[in-house]
């Protein structure tokens, strides 16, 4: 699996993130986190709860302002984009959100359709329910388009969270934690259509999880966040094998 993953990666640096800094008030989140992602690569990324590792994909996607280092991705500097640049470097990003963040008063259709209508108006957006369709059957689930997100099950949302996300063809898509809180069938399941997915569009990806099972089938390199950097970099091997005392408790806590 690893070789087949590890043949589209070249060497392009897609995201380049150097010196990070990020605190809230007195909670100095991230200290000083440098990563760097190449064009094709799945890094996945691991720490305990509440470490900062939404903190750092949202300082990807400029959800969250830095206070100090460099963050570069397509070679732009985010924290010198104007908010249309912001806007448009944002379609190439797809942002998988931790709670699957569908709006509730839309149907499943209108969730699909919202990404499209708001990033290519001005553009010839092409046949709306053609594009939709092809994303629901990306994840299997064809059959809920007129369906409310309450009347979907978590894994259901998480699927339509993806569909969503990838919508626009992005060329980086950022999973923060897509299995967490599923069986671990339905866990299999999105682990696969992950991979499907990246093998479909041959997407640049960060993946945010706990579980180890996604992250030894997607990961050409995992990296360990902890006290603000980033601790520890490897391959899943690596790490499960690693001597270091945190990493091997987070691994033996992990496998419980
Ligand atoms: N907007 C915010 N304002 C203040 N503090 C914040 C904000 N966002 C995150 N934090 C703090 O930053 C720290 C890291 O949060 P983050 O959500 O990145 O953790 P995490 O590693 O993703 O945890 P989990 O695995 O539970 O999702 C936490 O202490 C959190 O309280
Ligand atoms: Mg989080």
């Amino acid at each position: 699996m690893e070789q087949e993953i590890n043949t589209y990666i070249d060497g392009t640096t897609i995201i380049e993130i150097e010196h990070l800094k990020k605190a809230f008030g007195n909670n100095v989140v991230l200290k000083d986190f440098n990563l760097t992602v190449h064009k094709g690569e799945t890094v996945v990324v691991m720490g305990k709860s509440g470490i900062g590792k939404t903190v750092l994909i949202k300082c990807i996607i400029g959800l969250v302002k830095p206070d100090g280092g460099k963050m570069r991705v397509f070679n732009q500097d985010i924290s010198k984009l104007n908010q249309q640049d912001l806007d448009e470097l944002r379609t190439r990003i797809g942002f998988v959100f931790q709670n699957s963040a569908l709006y509730d008063s839309m149907t499943v259709r209108q969730n699909l359709e919202f990404p499209l209508r708001r990033h290519r108006k001005k553009k010839i957006r092409g046949n709306l329910d053609l594009q939709v369709r092809e994303a629901l059957q990306n994840v299997g689930l064809e059959n809920t388009i007129d369906l409310m997100p309450s009347e979907l099950s978590g894994g259901m949302r998480k699927r339509i969270g993806i569909a969503r996300s990838l919508i626009l063809r992005p060329e980086i898509v950022l999973y923060d934690e897509p299995t967490t809180g599923l069986d671990p069938i339905t866990s299999e399941e999105i682990t696969h259509l992950i991979l499907e997915l990246q093998k479909k569009y041959d997407t640049t990806s960060i993946i945010i999880t706990h579980d180890i099972d996604l992250a030894r089938e997607t990961a050409n390199r995992i990296v360990f966040l902890m006290n603000g950097i980033a601790y520890m970099q490897g391959t899943y091997e690596e790490l499960v094998n690693n001597e270091d005392t945190l990493i091997k408790h987070f691994f033996k806590r992990q496998a419980i």
